[in-house]
């Protein structure tokens, strides 16, 4: 585990807990209040969860549909590259990933299209981490990060070629907003390409447990309130954006996408996940808690994603939920908005 180790992680974990459960006051809390500190509660979200991610997940923090015989790390990047391809990416081009995490899934396009990509987060210790992998590869000579907001971005107009989120602007709490300055920033006659995490029609708002499932992924993944699958739609055409395609990448998958997360099956290539592994390591983050070595509070981060990863399940097992809603938009020629 990387960050953990450092003093400033120590002294504030407990501080970020109290204030991320703030948020979230007994499965929900209060949507109006999520709302309005939206940032804030994203922000010490992914300060808690950013090394756990990276242990378990490896650079790239997204899901992936995935056929038999694929290993985690190989459906990931197919993703990435379906992605890149749905785009039309071509060498050269000016691209923004707007919520890059630590910048997995940039330095993986980026060298799979030949393209230029700024990758946009708020948070300040994704972008270091960033940084540093982007040296270690050698991208940091044609990509760079941009600490900012998505809700109201530090870009001039019509400046990209093309513009992705992959399972972040889910975080925005208000996807018309979101939207419509990834509208702003891109180039007319340009597209912009998402994996969003959606409830989908399945999903019934009277059923208790449904609601039960919707709000543990809330609070165990720093959501504000997640959106039908028909709501993001409506918010791109609402933004101005020409819908080409939209489909659920989960529904044909071979096997599931919560198939890591899920305790009943065992895999050797995702070890860390799996219902031994992370027996392994929560042991393992006892022991070194105990002895000094992992900061006080690392248990607590690693009980709440257990947690996290539970209704994840569950809402993927009902097929109530989705983090693999994907769409393609163009931003018509100027005018036509
Ligand atoms: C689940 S992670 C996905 C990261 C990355 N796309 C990936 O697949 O590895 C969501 C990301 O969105 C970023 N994010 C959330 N709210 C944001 C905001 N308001 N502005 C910019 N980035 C934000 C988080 O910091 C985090 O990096």
């Amino acid at each position: 585990m990387k960050n953990p180790s450092s003093p400033s992680f120590v002294q504030k974990i407990e501080f970020y807990f109290c204030m991320y459960e703030k948020y979230h006051v007994c499965y929900g809390g209060d949507e109006e209040e999520r709302k309005a500190n939206y940032t804030d509660m994203v922000n010490k979200y992914y300060d808690l969860v950013t090394s756990f991610y990276e242990f378990g997940w490896g650079e790239s923090f997204h899901f992936a549909p995935r056929f038999k015989e694929e290993s985690l790390r190989e459906s990931i990047k197919r993703h990435e590259h379906f992605l890149a391809l749905q785009l039309g990416l071509k060498p050269g081009q000016k691209v923004l990933d707007v919520g890059c995490g630590i910048g997995g899934p940039l330095r993986e396009i980026a060298r799979f299209s030949s393209t230029t990509i700024t990758g946009l987060n708020n948070n300040e210790y994704q972008i270091s981490r960033g940084k540093e992998l982007n040296r270690i590869t050698g991208v940091d000579r044609t990509c760079d990060f941009v600490k900012g907001d998505f809700m109201k971005m530090p870009f001039p107009d019509n400046v990209f070629d093309a513009v992705y989120a992959i399972e972040a602007t889910c975080h925005a709490p208000d996807a018309y907003g979101c939207y419509s300055e990834i509208y702003r920033v891109l180039k007319p006659g340009q597209c912009f390409a998402a994996y969003e995490w959606c409830m989908t029609d399945s999903f019934d708002p009277l059923n208790q447990e449904h609601q039960k499932i919707k709000a543990e992924i809330e609070i165990g993944d720093g959501l504000p309130d997640i959106r039908l699958t028909g709501q993001c739609i409506d918010a791109l055409k609402k933004a101005g954006f020409e819908v080409m395609w939209s489909k659920d990448l989960a529904v044909g998958s071979p096997l599931p996408w919560y198939l890591p997360l899920d305790k009943s099956h065992f895999s050797l290539s995702s070890f860390r996940l799996t219902a031994v592994g992370r027996f392994f390591t929560k042991n393992m983050v006892k022991a070194l808690e105990y002895v000094g070595l992992a900061p006080k509070g690392s248990q607590r981060v690693q009980d709440f994603l257990e947690k996290a990863a539970e209704g994840l399940v569950e809402g993927g097992r009902k097929e109530i939920f989705t983090p693999l809603f994907f769409f393609v938009a163009r931003k018509p020629h100027s005018g036509s908005q």
